[in-house]
């Protein structure tokens, strides 16, 4: 079986408002509906699995009602504190619904409304090839790592340098058994498999990315999606 989790549990503190940023609408369409509905078109896709916080769990499922019909199976469940415990909570409710085994988990941030149906397709690929995978793009700018914050510790060669996107897929049993062999204090810094897989020195495959698919944090980034809507969508 091939799961979509599309994680929407958090607040969007970053960008403020009221309405976490998942809700907000863009091109008149929810962010979570255009990233609900990226999987639902995908025919390798069996299952939706959408991580809401509890008091967003009733106003979520009205607006998949709204907006998007279909036979495939979308279900809305309760995201966790922090994005590593909604992820977590992912893997035990495929577990709990005996769908874990010999599945592939596709882990996308719900605020990354603008994937397609190749980054789906090849993420299930390598999932399915190399056990993990993440989606990136190069890095454009030259990074510099610094230590304090104040002077420049090292710079790495650009060509080995990748922004990281998401969807981020993987074995899904894998997964919940590495992240059950992490300690908790370790795993409160990860956030995400792909951070779950380095810490155990499991490969994790490149799948190449999009800059369109980009993240919303900031209230600029509004305007940005409605051109992305408007030359790409
Ligand atoms: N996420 C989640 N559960 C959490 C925290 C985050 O499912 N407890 C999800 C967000 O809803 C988002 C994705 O993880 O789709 C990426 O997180 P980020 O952009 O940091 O979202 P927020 O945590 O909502 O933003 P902020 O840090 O500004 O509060």
């Amino acid at each position: 079986m091939v799961a979509a989790a599309v994680l929407a549990g958090g607040k969007g503190t970053r960008m403020g408002g009221a309405l976490p940023k998942q809700f907000l609408e863009i091109g008149e369409m929810p962010v979570i509906i255009r990233s609900i509905k990226a999987f639902v078109n995908s025919p390798e896709v069996d299952i939706v699995i959408v991580s809401v916080s509890a008091e967003y769990k009733t106003y979520t499922a009205e607006l998949i009602e709204k907006h998007i019909v279909t036979d495939k199976g979308i279900i809305v469940i309760e995201g966790g504190a922090s994005r590593g415990d909604t992820l977590y909570g992912v893997l035990k409710f495929m577990k709990a619904r005996n769908i874990l085994k010999d599945s592939i988990v596709l882990t996308h941030d719900a605020v990354r409304p603008f994937i397609n149906e190749r980054i789906i397709r090849e993420n299930i690929n390598a999932a399915r090839k190399y056990g993990a995978c993440n989606t990136c793009i190069s890095a454009v700018d030259t990074i510099f790592i610094s230590s304090d914050g104040k002077f420049i510790s090292s710079v790495p060669d650009r060509s080995t340098v990748f922004h990281a996107q998401t969807p981020q897929s993987f074995d899904a049993e894998k997964l919940l058994i590495l992240i059950e062999n992490t300690p908790e204090e370790i795993f409160q810094t990860l956030t995400d498999g792909c951070s779950v897989f380095s810490y155990h020195e499991e490969k994790v495959a490149i799948v190449e990315g999009e800059t369109y698919n980009i993240k919303i944090t900031y209230p600029e980034d509004i305007k940005r999606a409605e051109n992305i809507i408007k030359e790409n969508f």
